[in-house]
Protein backbone atom coordinates (compact mmCIF):
# COMPACT_ATOMS: atom_id res chain seq x y z
CA UNK A 1 0.00 0.00 0.00
CA UNK A 2 1.34 3.39 -0.97
CA UNK A 3 0.69 5.73 2.02
CA UNK A 4 0.75 9.45 2.88
CA UNK A 5 2.36 10.26 6.16
CA UNK A 6 1.31 14.54 6.71
CA UNK A 7 3.57 16.06 9.74
CA UNK A 8 6.15 13.10 9.91
CA UNK A 9 8.86 14.92 10.39
CA UNK A 10 7.09 15.88 13.99
CA UNK A 11 7.02 14.24 17.35
CA UNK A 12 4.21 11.36 16.64
CA UNK A 13 4.42 11.30 12.87
CA UNK A 14 8.29 10.55 12.96
CA UNK A 15 7.43 7.74 15.75
CA UNK A 16 4.75 6.58 13.52
CA UNK A 17 6.78 6.04 10.41
CA UNK A 18 10.13 4.13 12.33
CA UNK A 19 7.58 1.48 13.61
CA UNK A 20 5.96 0.76 10.79
CA UNK A 21 8.65 1.16 8.50
CA UNK A 22 9.55 -2.33 10.66
CA UNK A 23 6.37 -3.77 10.79
CA UNK A 24 4.80 -3.29 7.14
CA UNK A 25 8.52 -3.03 5.26
CA UNK A 26 5.97 -3.98 2.32
CA UNK A 27 4.18 -0.61 2.26
CA UNK A 28 4.99 2.40 0.80
CA UNK A 29 5.70 6.09 2.52
CA UNK A 30 5.22 9.27 1.16
CA UNK A 31 5.97 12.27 4.12
CA UNK A 32 4.85 15.20 3.33
CA UNK A 33 6.25 18.13 5.93
CA UNK A 34 6.55 21.72 6.01
CA UNK A 35 9.40 22.05 8.45
CA UNK A 36 8.04 24.21 10.45
CA UNK A 37 10.37 25.03 13.27
CA UNK A 38 8.37 21.61 14.94
CA UNK A 39 9.48 19.40 12.03
CA UNK A 40 12.97 17.92 11.93
CA UNK A 41 14.58 16.24 9.52
CA UNK A 42 16.86 14.59 11.36
CA UNK A 43 13.98 12.70 13.36
CA UNK A 44 13.82 10.60 9.93
CA UNK A 45 17.86 10.21 9.37
CA UNK A 46 17.37 6.25 9.50
CA UNK A 47 14.84 5.61 6.67
CA UNK A 48 15.89 8.82 4.30
CA UNK A 49 17.59 6.68 2.33
CA UNK A 50 15.20 3.40 2.32
CA UNK A 51 13.90 2.51 -0.77
CA UNK A 52 10.24 2.30 0.26
CA UNK A 53 10.45 5.83 1.87
CA UNK A 54 10.26 8.90 0.46
CA UNK A 55 10.28 12.97 1.96
CA UNK A 56 8.62 15.93 0.22
CA UNK A 57 8.84 19.33 1.76
CA UNK A 58 5.34 20.84 1.39
CA UNK A 59 2.35 22.47 3.35
CA UNK A 60 -1.03 21.28 3.23
CA UNK A 61 -2.23 24.35 2.89
CA UNK A 62 -0.92 24.66 -0.37
CA UNK A 63 -3.49 23.35 -2.84
CA UNK A 64 -1.63 22.90 -5.92
CA UNK A 65 1.23 21.25 -4.00
CA UNK A 66 -1.18 18.70 -2.52
CA UNK A 67 -3.01 17.71 -5.53
CA UNK A 68 0.17 17.85 -7.53
CA UNK A 69 1.63 15.32 -5.19
CA UNK A 70 -1.77 13.07 -5.03
CA UNK A 71 -1.73 13.09 -8.72
CA UNK A 72 1.82 11.87 -8.95
CA UNK A 73 1.57 9.51 -6.53
CA UNK A 74 -1.97 7.97 -6.29
CA UNK A 75 -1.74 6.99 -2.36
CA UNK A 76 -4.36 4.33 -0.97
CA UNK A 77 -4.19 5.56 2.35
CA UNK A 78 -3.83 9.28 3.68
CA UNK A 79 -2.18 9.96 7.73
CA UNK A 80 -2.57 13.55 9.07
CA UNK A 81 -0.49 14.41 11.27
CA UNK A 82 0.32 17.54 10.58
CA UNK A 83 -0.53 20.18 12.79
CA UNK A 84 0.26 23.38 14.90
CA UNK A 85 0.48 21.22 17.95
CA UNK A 86 1.40 23.58 21.09
CA UNK A 87 -1.60 25.12 22.94
CA UNK A 88 0.75 27.97 24.49
CA UNK A 89 1.73 28.89 20.88
CA UNK A 90 -2.21 28.99 19.82
CA UNK A 91 -2.35 31.87 22.67
CA UNK A 92 0.08 33.63 20.93
CA UNK A 93 -1.07 33.24 17.26
CA UNK A 94 -4.29 31.68 16.43
CA UNK A 95 -4.55 32.37 13.34
CA UNK A 96 -1.54 30.12 12.35
CA UNK A 97 -3.24 27.25 14.19
CA UNK A 98 -6.71 27.66 11.89
CA UNK A 99 -4.78 27.88 8.30
CA UNK A 100 -2.67 24.36 8.80
CA UNK A 101 -5.17 22.72 11.24
CA UNK A 102 -8.41 23.47 9.76
CA UNK A 103 -7.84 24.66 5.75
CA UNK A 104 -4.83 22.12 5.54
CA UNK A 105 -7.27 19.28 6.04
CA UNK A 106 -10.01 21.07 4.38
CA UNK A 107 -7.53 21.12 1.24
CA UNK A 108 -6.07 17.03 1.73
CA UNK A 109 -9.95 16.33 1.76
CA UNK A 110 -10.41 17.70 -1.02
CA UNK A 111 -7.43 15.67 -2.84
CA UNK A 112 -9.13 12.89 -1.49
CA UNK A 113 -12.19 13.12 -2.93
CA UNK A 114 -10.45 13.98 -5.97
CA UNK A 115 -8.35 11.38 -7.24
CA UNK A 116 -10.04 8.55 -4.83
CA UNK A 117 -8.36 6.83 -1.55
CA UNK A 118 -9.17 4.41 0.89
CA UNK A 119 -9.01 5.77 3.63
CA UNK A 120 -7.98 9.13 5.56
CA UNK A 121 -7.56 8.87 8.67
CA UNK A 122 -7.52 12.64 11.06
CA UNK A 123 -4.90 12.49 13.92
CA UNK A 124 -6.92 14.27 16.51
CA UNK A 125 -6.88 14.83 20.27
CA UNK A 126 -8.75 14.62 23.42
CA UNK A 127 -8.80 18.21 23.60
CA UNK A 128 -11.50 18.73 21.68
CA UNK A 129 -13.67 17.36 24.64
CA UNK A 130 -12.76 20.38 26.70
CA UNK A 131 -11.87 19.53 30.18
CA UNK A 132 -13.22 17.64 33.34
CA UNK A 133 -13.62 18.56 36.85
CA UNK A 134 -10.50 17.68 39.37
CA UNK A 135 -13.02 16.47 42.08
CA UNK A 136 -14.93 13.88 39.65
CA UNK A 137 -12.60 11.17 38.84
CA UNK A 138 -15.68 8.86 37.60
CA UNK A 139 -16.17 11.08 34.67
CA UNK A 140 -14.23 10.18 31.36
CA UNK A 141 -14.27 11.43 27.70
CA UNK A 142 -16.10 8.94 25.44
CA UNK A 143 -16.59 9.08 21.98
CA UNK A 144 -19.83 11.00 22.47
CA UNK A 145 -18.92 13.47 24.83
CA UNK A 146 -19.98 16.81 23.32
CA UNK A 147 -17.01 18.91 21.82
CA UNK A 148 -16.11 21.57 23.91
CA UNK A 149 -13.00 23.29 23.28
CA UNK A 150 -11.06 25.31 25.11
CA UNK A 151 -7.89 26.80 23.41
CA UNK A 152 -7.52 28.18 19.59
CA UNK A 153 -5.09 25.04 19.33
CA UNK A 154 -8.43 22.81 20.59
CA UNK A 155 -11.37 24.88 18.49
CA UNK A 156 -9.22 24.19 15.51
CA UNK A 157 -8.68 20.50 16.12
CA UNK A 158 -12.54 20.25 16.95
CA UNK A 159 -13.06 22.12 13.50
CA UNK A 160 -11.57 19.99 11.59
CA UNK A 161 -13.22 16.61 12.60
CA UNK A 162 -16.25 18.06 12.14
CA UNK A 163 -14.92 18.78 8.26
CA UNK A 164 -13.38 15.39 7.71
CA UNK A 165 -17.07 13.88 9.68
CA UNK A 166 -19.12 16.14 7.02
CA UNK A 167 -16.66 14.55 4.25
CA UNK A 168 -17.74 11.61 5.14
CA UNK A 169 -21.50 11.98 5.25
CA UNK A 170 -21.96 14.42 2.35
CA UNK A 171 -19.09 13.10 0.11
CA UNK A 172 -19.04 9.76 0.91
CA UNK A 173 -14.80 10.07 1.60
CA UNK A 174 -13.64 7.05 3.84
CA UNK A 175 -12.58 8.67 6.81
CA UNK A 176 -11.90 7.45 10.33
CA UNK A 177 -10.57 9.65 13.44
CA UNK A 178 -8.32 8.88 16.53
CA UNK A 179 -8.86 11.26 19.90
CA UNK A 180 -5.93 10.69 21.45
CA UNK A 181 -4.10 11.68 25.24
CA UNK A 182 -1.48 13.00 26.04
CA UNK A 183 1.85 11.30 24.26
CA UNK A 184 5.35 11.12 25.47
CA UNK A 185 8.22 9.16 24.29
CA UNK A 186 11.14 9.96 21.71
CA UNK A 187 11.93 13.11 19.35
CA UNK A 188 9.25 15.19 21.54
CA UNK A 189 9.66 18.74 20.95
CA UNK A 190 10.77 20.22 24.03
CA UNK A 191 8.42 22.82 24.51
CA UNK A 192 6.04 20.12 25.70
CA UNK A 193 5.36 19.06 29.81
CA UNK A 194 8.21 16.18 29.62
CA UNK A 195 10.79 16.75 27.22
CA UNK A 196 11.15 20.41 28.51
CA UNK A 197 11.36 19.08 32.12
CA UNK A 198 13.81 16.33 31.13
CA UNK A 199 15.98 19.08 29.15
CA UNK A 200 15.54 21.59 31.87
CA UNK A 201 17.00 18.86 34.46
CA UNK A 202 19.44 17.59 32.53
CA UNK A 203 21.17 21.18 31.94
CA UNK A 204 20.08 22.80 36.22
CA UNK A 205 17.72 24.61 35.01
CA UNK A 206 14.19 25.59 36.46
CA UNK A 207 11.11 23.03 36.14
CA UNK A 208 8.49 25.97 35.51
CA UNK A 209 5.11 24.51 36.67
CA UNK A 210 1.96 26.56 35.46
CA UNK A 211 0.00 27.26 38.48
CA UNK A 212 -0.12 24.37 41.26
CA UNK A 213 0.82 21.56 38.82
CA UNK A 214 -2.51 20.14 39.76
CA UNK A 215 -3.84 19.72 36.47
CA UNK A 216 -4.07 16.30 35.11
CA UNK A 217 -3.71 14.74 31.88
CA UNK A 218 -3.65 10.95 30.70
CA UNK A 219 -0.67 9.68 29.63
CA UNK A 220 0.30 7.23 26.53
CA UNK A 221 3.68 6.11 25.59
CA UNK A 222 3.70 7.28 21.45
CA UNK A 223 4.38 3.71 20.18
CA UNK A 224 0.92 2.49 22.26
CA UNK A 225 -0.99 5.77 19.70
CA UNK A 226 1.25 4.42 16.83
CA UNK A 227 -0.26 0.82 17.26
CA UNK A 228 -3.53 2.04 17.88
CA UNK A 229 -3.97 4.21 14.85
CA UNK A 230 -2.36 1.95 12.39
CA UNK A 231 -5.03 -0.43 13.69
CA UNK A 232 -7.97 2.07 13.30
CA UNK A 233 -6.68 2.54 9.27
CA UNK A 234 -6.40 -1.36 8.65
CA UNK A 235 -9.51 -2.46 10.62
CA UNK A 236 -11.81 0.65 11.89
CA UNK A 237 -14.99 1.18 10.66
CA UNK A 238 -14.85 4.21 8.05
CA UNK A 239 -17.27 7.19 9.67
CA UNK A 240 -16.20 6.67 13.22
CA UNK A 241 -14.43 8.17 15.91
CA UNK A 242 -12.19 6.10 18.17
CA UNK A 243 -10.68 7.55 21.47
CA UNK A 244 -6.83 6.29 22.55
CA UNK A 245 -6.31 6.94 26.24
CA UNK A 246 -4.15 4.52 28.64
CA UNK A 247 -5.57 5.41 32.46
CA UNK A 248 -2.19 6.70 33.46
CA UNK A 249 -3.44 9.62 34.94
CA UNK A 250 -1.28 12.05 36.46
CA UNK A 251 -0.91 15.58 37.69
CA UNK A 252 2.22 17.58 36.18
CA UNK A 253 3.26 17.98 39.53
CA UNK A 254 3.57 14.26 39.82
CA UNK A 255 4.96 14.01 36.36
CA UNK A 256 7.42 16.44 37.14
CA UNK A 257 8.53 14.56 40.58
CA UNK A 258 8.69 11.06 38.71
CA UNK A 259 11.34 12.97 36.13
CA UNK A 260 13.07 14.55 39.27
CA UNK A 261 13.53 11.39 40.82
CA UNK A 262 14.57 8.67 37.93
CA UNK A 263 17.28 11.66 37.71
CA UNK A 264 18.27 11.07 40.71
CA UNK A 265 17.94 14.98 41.63
CA UNK A 266 16.27 17.25 44.11
CA UNK A 267 12.86 18.99 44.01
CA UNK A 268 14.34 22.21 44.68
CA UNK A 269 14.31 23.07 40.57
CA UNK A 270 10.69 23.21 40.63
CA UNK A 271 9.40 26.77 40.09
CA UNK A 272 6.08 27.55 39.98
CA UNK A 273 4.89 30.30 37.35
CA UNK A 274 1.96 32.64 36.60
CA UNK A 275 -1.16 29.49 34.39
CA UNK A 276 -1.59 29.09 31.51
CA UNK A 277 -4.72 30.82 30.11
CA UNK A 278 -8.17 28.65 29.87
CA UNK A 279 -5.54 26.17 31.51
CA UNK A 280 -7.92 23.05 31.08
CA UNK A 281 -8.20 20.51 34.54
CA UNK A 282 -8.03 17.10 33.69
CA UNK A 283 -8.50 14.91 30.66
CA UNK A 284 -9.25 11.47 30.72
CA UNK A 285 -10.08 8.83 28.10
CA UNK A 286 -12.19 6.06 27.83
CA UNK A 287 -11.03 3.95 25.49
CA UNK A 288 -13.75 0.77 25.82
CA UNK A 289 -14.73 1.45 22.44
CA UNK A 290 -11.18 0.63 20.83
CA UNK A 291 -10.63 -1.96 23.13
CA UNK A 292 -13.89 -3.64 22.49
CA UNK A 293 -13.94 -3.11 18.76
CA UNK A 294 -10.43 -3.29 18.05
CA UNK A 295 -8.89 -5.32 21.09
CA UNK A 296 -6.23 -2.35 21.72
CA UNK A 297 -4.66 -1.91 24.90
CA UNK A 298 -1.63 0.05 25.82
CA UNK A 299 1.60 -2.61 26.44
CA UNK A 300 3.75 0.65 27.97
CA UNK A 301 2.98 1.84 31.54
CA UNK A 302 3.74 5.34 32.55
CA UNK A 303 6.67 3.99 34.69
CA UNK A 304 8.60 1.85 32.25
CA UNK A 305 7.50 4.61 29.66
CA UNK A 306 9.59 7.25 31.51
CA UNK A 307 12.64 5.61 31.94
CA UNK A 308 12.97 4.70 28.28
CA UNK A 309 12.51 8.59 27.35
CA UNK A 310 14.45 9.98 30.02
CA UNK A 311 16.99 7.41 28.17
CA UNK A 312 16.45 8.24 25.12
CA UNK A 313 17.04 12.14 25.86
CA UNK A 314 20.19 11.10 27.69
CA UNK A 315 21.62 9.34 24.66
CA UNK A 316 20.08 11.59 22.03
CA UNK A 317 21.64 14.94 23.03
CA UNK A 318 22.75 16.60 19.83
CA UNK A 319 19.16 16.09 18.64
CA UNK A 320 17.73 18.43 21.00
CA UNK A 321 21.17 20.26 21.71
CA UNK A 322 20.53 21.42 18.05
CA UNK A 323 17.09 22.78 18.89
CA UNK A 324 17.24 24.55 22.21
CA UNK A 325 20.11 26.29 20.67
CA UNK A 326 18.57 27.51 17.87
CA UNK A 327 15.41 29.91 17.37
CA UNK A 328 13.95 27.89 20.21
CA UNK A 329 15.69 30.35 22.55
CA UNK A 330 14.03 33.16 21.80
CA UNK A 331 10.51 31.69 22.00
CA UNK A 332 11.31 30.53 25.69
CA UNK A 333 12.47 33.82 26.84
CA UNK A 334 9.03 35.53 25.32
CA UNK A 335 7.38 32.80 26.80
CA UNK A 336 8.67 31.99 30.38
CA UNK A 337 10.86 34.89 31.62
CA UNK A 338 9.42 37.42 34.05
CA UNK A 339 6.39 34.47 33.66
P1 LIG B 1 4.47 18.17 16.31
O1 LIG B 1 4.25 19.61 16.53
O2 LIG B 1 5.61 17.49 17.01
O3 LIG B 1 4.67 17.89 14.76
C1 LIG B 1 3.86 18.47 13.78
C2 LIG B 1 4.50 18.24 12.43
O4 LIG B 1 3.64 18.80 11.44
C3 LIG B 1 5.88 18.90 12.25
O5 LIG B 1 6.77 18.02 11.60
C4 LIG B 1 5.58 20.11 11.36
O6 LIG B 1 6.68 20.48 10.53
C5 LIG B 1 4.42 19.59 10.54
N1 LIG B 1 3.57 20.66 10.02
C6 LIG B 1 3.07 21.73 10.72
N2 LIG B 1 2.35 22.51 9.89
C7 LIG B 1 2.37 21.92 8.67
C8 LIG B 1 1.79 22.23 7.42
N3 LIG B 1 1.06 23.35 7.25
N4 LIG B 1 2.01 21.40 6.37
C9 LIG B 1 2.77 20.28 6.53
N5 LIG B 1 3.36 19.95 7.69
C10 LIG B 1 3.15 20.75 8.76
O7 LIG B 1 3.09 17.47 16.66
P2 LIG B 1 2.81 16.05 17.34
O8 LIG B 1 2.87 16.21 18.80
O9 LIG B 1 3.61 15.02 16.66
O10 LIG B 1 1.28 15.87 16.96
C11 LIG B 1 0.90 15.21 15.74
C12 LIG B 1 -0.60 15.19 15.66
O11 LIG B 1 -1.15 14.49 16.78
C13 LIG B 1 -1.25 16.58 15.70
O12 LIG B 1 -2.31 16.59 14.80
C14 LIG B 1 -1.77 16.73 17.12
O13 LIG B 1 -2.88 17.54 17.15
C15 LIG B 1 -2.10 15.28 17.45
N6 LIG B 1 -2.01 14.90 18.87
C16 LIG B 1 -0.89 15.14 19.58
C17 LIG B 1 -0.78 14.69 20.90
C18 LIG B 1 0.46 14.92 21.74
O14 LIG B 1 0.44 14.63 22.93
N7 LIG B 1 1.54 15.42 21.17
C19 LIG B 1 -1.84 13.97 21.47
C20 LIG B 1 -3.00 13.76 20.71
C21 LIG B 1 -3.07 14.20 19.40
O1 LIG C 1 -4.17 15.86 25.21
C1 LIG C 1 -3.55 15.85 23.97
C2 LIG C 1 -2.76 17.12 23.77
O2 LIG C 1 -1.64 17.04 24.63
C3 LIG C 1 -2.33 17.32 22.32
O3 LIG C 1 -3.47 17.52 21.53
C4 LIG C 1 -1.39 18.53 22.19
O4 LIG C 1 -0.91 18.62 20.88
C5 LIG C 1 -0.24 18.34 23.15
O5 LIG C 1 0.62 19.46 23.10
C6 LIG C 1 -0.74 18.12 24.57
O6 LIG C 1 -1.37 19.31 25.09
P1 LIG C 1 -1.12 19.82 26.59
O7 LIG C 1 -1.41 21.26 26.65
O8 LIG C 1 -1.80 18.93 27.56
O9 LIG C 1 0.46 19.50 26.69
P2 LIG C 1 1.68 20.34 27.29
O10 LIG C 1 2.86 19.42 27.28
O11 LIG C 1 1.84 21.67 26.67
O12 LIG C 1 1.25 20.56 28.81
C7 LIG C 1 0.92 19.46 29.64
C8 LIG C 1 0.52 20.03 30.98
O13 LIG C 1 1.68 20.60 31.60
C9 LIG C 1 -0.49 21.15 30.90
O14 LIG C 1 -1.37 21.05 32.01
C10 LIG C 1 0.33 22.43 31.02
C11 LIG C 1 1.48 21.98 31.89
N1 LIG C 1 2.78 22.68 31.65
C12 LIG C 1 3.26 22.71 30.38
C13 LIG C 1 4.46 23.33 30.10
C14 LIG C 1 4.98 23.38 28.68
C15 LIG C 1 3.49 23.23 32.70
O15 LIG C 1 3.07 23.17 33.88
N2 LIG C 1 4.69 23.85 32.43
C16 LIG C 1 5.19 23.93 31.17
O16 LIG C 1 6.28 24.53 30.99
Amino acid sequence: MKIIVTGGAGFIGGNYIHIMQKKHPEDEIICLDALTYAGNIETLAQVMQKPNFKFVKGDIADRAAVFKLFAKEKPDIVINFAAESHVDRSLLNPELFLQTNIIGTSVLLDACREYGIKRYHQVSTDEVYGDLPLDRPDLFFTEETPLHTSSPYSASKASADLLVLAYYRTFGVPVTISRCSNNYGPYHFPEKLIPLMIVNALKNKPLPIYGKGENIRDWLYVEDHCTAIDLIVRSGKVGEVYNIGGHNEKTNLQVVQAILKELGKGEESICYVADRLGHDRRYAIDPTKIKHELGWEPITGFDEGIKKTIIWYITHKLWWQRIVNGEYQTYYKNMYYGR
